[in-house]
């Protein structure tokens, strides 16, 4: 049996013509930038979470570029994040001409302890990104509670955890951005890159608004120095089309989370630790194993695709070599690197595909 980490091709097949008529309709009114499906994507998102208002962007990437440029965010400022997460979390940071100032992870949720973020405050801290990992979301109470103390902005990287909830509500109910990704992985994809802020402040919205558009307002003079951060009209009007799918999407990501949960009960697998606060998403199913490295290869060789994220973490990356950080400063990130491994969760997975994984994994666990 071939199993890929991500197939997306059963869910397509089934809406696919939908899609093409969505698609077909943009091509037909060449209005392929800006136009009514963005403003109905960001409508009906904004409606989704609860928030006031939506920006669509060109990724997830991005949507924390345009949160930080928004915010006024330059050298000079530090920025407290996590070191396990996506390259781009840390990339725009930088990018900005920022200092990303590392915080570790909590063992249990892999996302930032917000016990941990305290100790990085100084006076140069501008914001918070908490990362809400693999489809759950962070301890927001207490880093709002941090972020209050100290007047400090926080921008939620909810790339991984579209439709996650905290407490009962979706991610912005405390900070000022919420920063979604369409990539095709995530748990909206697009049909190419995309994402998207989300805000319940009315300046802060207005300035993305016009940082996503190189800074203009109006058209030809430039208020600041912005960028090309929109998203295309063919790819919301596809999500649009997805959008009324998410939720049974979701509903299979964490029944099938649930059917690995009880396979590997008793076993030397750590499954996902579930916090109590949380619906976790399960943008992706984590396994914590000893020899992990094997055990990739062994699912491998049993044609079951798996993935490591991430398998070196950020403050021991090359390109932040000057940062000054050195293997041991955040173990607990550096221990789940080392032992952490995404087996396939998607939706379309049957239960007689899930048995085969599991099978797989407990005869070499
Ligand atoms: C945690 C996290 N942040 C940011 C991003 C960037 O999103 P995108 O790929 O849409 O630029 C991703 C996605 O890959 C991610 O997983």
């Amino acid at each position: 049996m071939q199993i890929p980490l991500l197939d997306l091709k059963p869910s397509y097949e089934k809406m696919r013509q939908q899609i093409l008529a969505a698609v077909a309709d943009v091509l037909d009114s060449q209005r392929c930038i800006g136009g009514p499906k963005i403003k109905q994507l960001e409508e009906r998102i904004a409606a989704y979470y609860g928030c006031k208002y939506a920006v669509g962007v060109s990724s997830g990437t991005d949507a924390l570029l345009v949160s930080l440029m928004s915010l006024d965010i330059g050298p000079g400022d530090e920025v407290i994040t996590t070191p396990f997460t996506f390259f781009a979390t840390v990339g725009a940071i930088v990018r900005v001409g920022a200092k990303p100032v590392f915080a570790d992870i909590d063992p249990k949720t892999f996302n930032i302890d917000p016990a941990k973020i305290s100790g990085a405050i100084t006076k140069k801290t501008k914001a918070i990104i908490p990362v809400h990992l693999y489809g759950q979301m962070c301890d927001m109470d207490a880093i709002l509670e941090i972020a209050g103390k100290h007047r400090i902005e926080i921008i939620e990287d909810a790339a991984q955890s579209f439709g996650a909830k905290y407490k009962g509500k979706y991610a912005g109910a405390s900070g000022k951005s919420v920063c979604l990704s369409f990539y095709p992985s995530k748990n909206l994809p697009g049909i190419g890159d995309g994402g998207m802020v989300l805000t319940n402040d009315a300046d802060f919205y207005n300035r993305l608004i016009v940082m996503r558009d190189h800074g203009q307002n109006p058209q030809y003079y430039y208020k600041y120095v912005g960028g090309n951060f929109r998203l295309d009209a063919i790819n919301a009007a596809a999500m649009l089309v997805r959008l009324d799918y998410v939720g049974q999407w979701l509903k299979r990501r964490a029944e099938n989370a649930a059917y690995y949960d009880r396979a590997f009960r008793n076993s030397p697998v750590a499954v996902p630790y579930r916090s109590a606060d949380c619906e976790h998403t399960f943008n992706q199913y984590v396994i914590r194993v000893q020899r992990r490295n094997e055990l990739a290869e062994h699912l491998k060789k049993n044609h079951i695709g798996c993935a490591i994220y991430y398998p070196l973490c950020l403050h021991q990356q090359q390109c932040f070599e000057s940062l000054g950080y050195k293997k041991g400063d955040f173990p607990q990130s550096e221990n789940a690197a080392d032992e952490v491994l995404a087996i396939p969760v998607y939706p379309d997975l049957t239960k007689e595909m899930q048995d085969y994984v599991i099978r797989t994994i407990l005869e070499f666990v």
